[in-house]
């Protein structure tokens, strides 16, 4: 039996089986589009994870968990830090693309497949928990954040990477202005209720689960990242590989052509050369909340405790580490703080 065989017959195992819980399974979904997105998707995605876990205070040969780590836009920026890094997704496929970039750096990742929602680790396991564009698109993600929390060290951090307001997503706004040269009417993604991808979009919501989940010294800051595309098959590229919900929107919603298809693929092409008007590439700007909250020091594991006594624990002391970290020296130039309408809140 190959380990990716072993890996889905624990995944067989409804106790860790999602759609035996009665939540939608898109294991098969993220497996299939794996290899595109660690091709386009973790290369890009790699630049704001070096913020989000200098505001941590990530240091050498801390214990890191990454949620739905996806092939590693965030475990391997942290490995590359000296953190011993352990790696969960939902997608074996996508953790033997990450396992393949550590290798060939020699970087010290740890993967397991595994359900964010449930995870297999003793409490009080981790210095650092973190989750980049994953929890963000759980169907629980209150849990998901206990979870986190009952998994870190008291004075542990949980740091969490969702993206911002949609209508301020410009990636979405040019797939939504190339999809209307076929269907006039077509405005986006389903707004009410929108796809739980935009579920932590609003800051006061992100800051609201940390809180709940009984974590102190709650910071949300939201950031602009950019996307650099230099053609618009780059941007296509990017975005079906970005996440199944655009093929879903493209196939089973729109049901569009393979003539269409080509239609909105000229149309975002057109697009971004008039973005770059002559320069290499087209900057699409992404507005990211970045969520940071710590462990207060003896608080009971949550998901054995109330909400109530969470509450009133989350009154007690945390730590609060200094920000000038090795990851946010490295910090890419193209992020900017608090930029385009960003926000940052505070409880
Ligand atoms: C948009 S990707 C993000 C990957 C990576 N963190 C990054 O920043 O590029 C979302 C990932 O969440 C994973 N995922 C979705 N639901 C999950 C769940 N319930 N448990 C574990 N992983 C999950 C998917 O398999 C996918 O790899």
């Amino acid at each position: 039996m190959t380990r990716i065989d072993g890996l889905r017959a624990a995944l067989a195992d409804p106790r860790r089986n999602p759609a035996a819980r009665g939540e939608p399974d898109t294991r098969a979904a993220w497996d299939q589009i794996a290899p595109g997105y660690d091709r386009t998707n973790t290369p890009t995605q790699m630049r704001i994870a070096g913020e989000g876990l200098g505001n941590a205070g990530i240091r050498s040969g801390m214990r890191f968990l990454d949620v739905a780590a996806g092939s590693g836009a965030l475990s391997i920026p942290a490995a590359r830090l000296g953190a011993r890094v352990m790696a969960i997704d939902q997608s074996p496929v996508m953790l033997e693309l990450l396992a393949t970039r550590a290798r060939k750096e020699g970087l010290n990742v740890e993967t397991r497949v595994m359900d964010g929602h449930a995870l297999q680790f003793d409490d009080d396991t981790f210095d650092l928990a973190g989750s980049q564009f994953g929890v963000m698109l759980f169907p629980d993600v209150s849990r998901a954040i206990r979870e986190m929390v009952r998994v870190i060290k008291p004075g542990g951090r949980v740091l969490i990477h969702a993206y911002g307001d949609r209508h301020k997503i410009e990636f979405l706004s040019f797939l939504v202005a190339a999809v209307q040269s076929v269907r006039p009417d077509f405005d986006g993604p389903p707004a009410d209720p929108p796809p739980l991808e935009f579920q932590l979009a609003d800051p006061d919501r992100l800051r609201r689960e940390l809180s709940a989940a009984g974590l102190k010294d709650v910071k949300v800051e939201t950031l602009t990242e950019t996307t650099e595309h230099e053609t618009g098959e780059d941007l296509w590229e990017w975005l079906v590989w970005s996440n199944p919900i655009v093929e879903r929107i493209l196939r089973a919603m729109l049901n569009l052509t393979d003539d269409e298809r080509g239609v909105v693929r000229q149309t975002l092409d057109k697009l971004v050369r008039e973005r770059a008007s002559g320069t290499r590439a087209a900057g699409l700007t992404n507005p990211v909340n970045i969520g940071i909250g710590a462990k207060v020091t003896g608080l009971i594991a949550s998901s054995r405790c109330s909400a109530a006594a969470q509450q009133a624990f989350a009154g007690n002391e945390g730590t609060a580490r200094d920000q000038d970290t090795p990851a946010r020296r490295a910090a890419p130039s193209r992020l900017k703080r608090g930029a385009s309408g960003g926000t940052r809140s505070e409880a």
